[in-house]
């Protein structure tokens, strides 16, 4: 298995693949999404197409500066492919925070993966839910993030998925899949 092939996150695409209400023309962002993997991964499957593929992230250290995102990098084996793409994919330099208020497009995927855990519990709520206005009808949001069996090493800012963390998502969100065994939650909730 190469580099990149090993850190595509396929298990969390085929779960995903069950809840998208389209396969074609899709949009999606990936908030926090690193050096894109993610967003490699959905590109490459052969069941799905893409209008607007969107990444975002702070790229803070230097070896995920945004032309990690680029597609002929040394991470992105297939790039002949990806180039027929190219004008779907979109990085972006920002906060998320930042970039939720100020994004005008709508999204039929809105992935967090191991991203909200670095918030304070009660930002949480709430970035979700301007998450969910940028949805489209049928629209669904994906997040990963620490659970309560998490053995962080830093406890600064860490906000673990928990029983009062699902009482208060139930109250503003469909819940339409969880996966809380590991040490990671997965939900999908719209
Ligand atoms: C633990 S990594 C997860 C990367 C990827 N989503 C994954 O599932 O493997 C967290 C990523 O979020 C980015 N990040 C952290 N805080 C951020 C923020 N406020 N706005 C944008 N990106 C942020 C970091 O630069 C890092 O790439």
């Amino acid at each position: 298995m190469d580099e990149e092939s090993s850190v595509i996150p396929y298990d969390s695409i085929r779960l995903i693949k069950k809840y998208l209400h389209k396969q074609q023309g899709l949009s999606v962002v990936d908030l926090g999404c690193a050096k894109g993997y993610f967003l490699f991964g959905l590109f490459d499957d052969p069941d799905l197409s893409f209008h607007l593929m969107e990444g975002i992230d702070l790229w803070e250290e230097e070896d995920k500066t945004p032309k990690n995102f680029d597609l002929n990098s040394e991470y992105n084996s297939d790039a002949e492919c990806r180039q027929e793409g190219k004008s779907q994919f979109i990085s972006n330099r920002k906060d998320i925070k930042t970039f939720i208020c100020l994004t005008s497009n709508s999204y039929d995927l809105i992935i967090l993966s191991k991203i909200l855990h670095f918030y304070p519990h009660d930002q949480i709520i709430n970035i979700l839910k301007q998450c969910q206005s940028l949805l489209t009808t049928d629209g669904i949001i994906y997040v990963k993030m620490a659970n309560e069996k998490h053995p962080y090493s830093d406890q600064k800012d860490k906000t673990v998925f928990s029983e009062k963390f699902k009482s208060e998502l139930k109250q503003d969100f469909e819940i339409i899949h969880l996966n809380n065994s590991d040490i990671h939650a997965e939900f999908i909730i719209k």
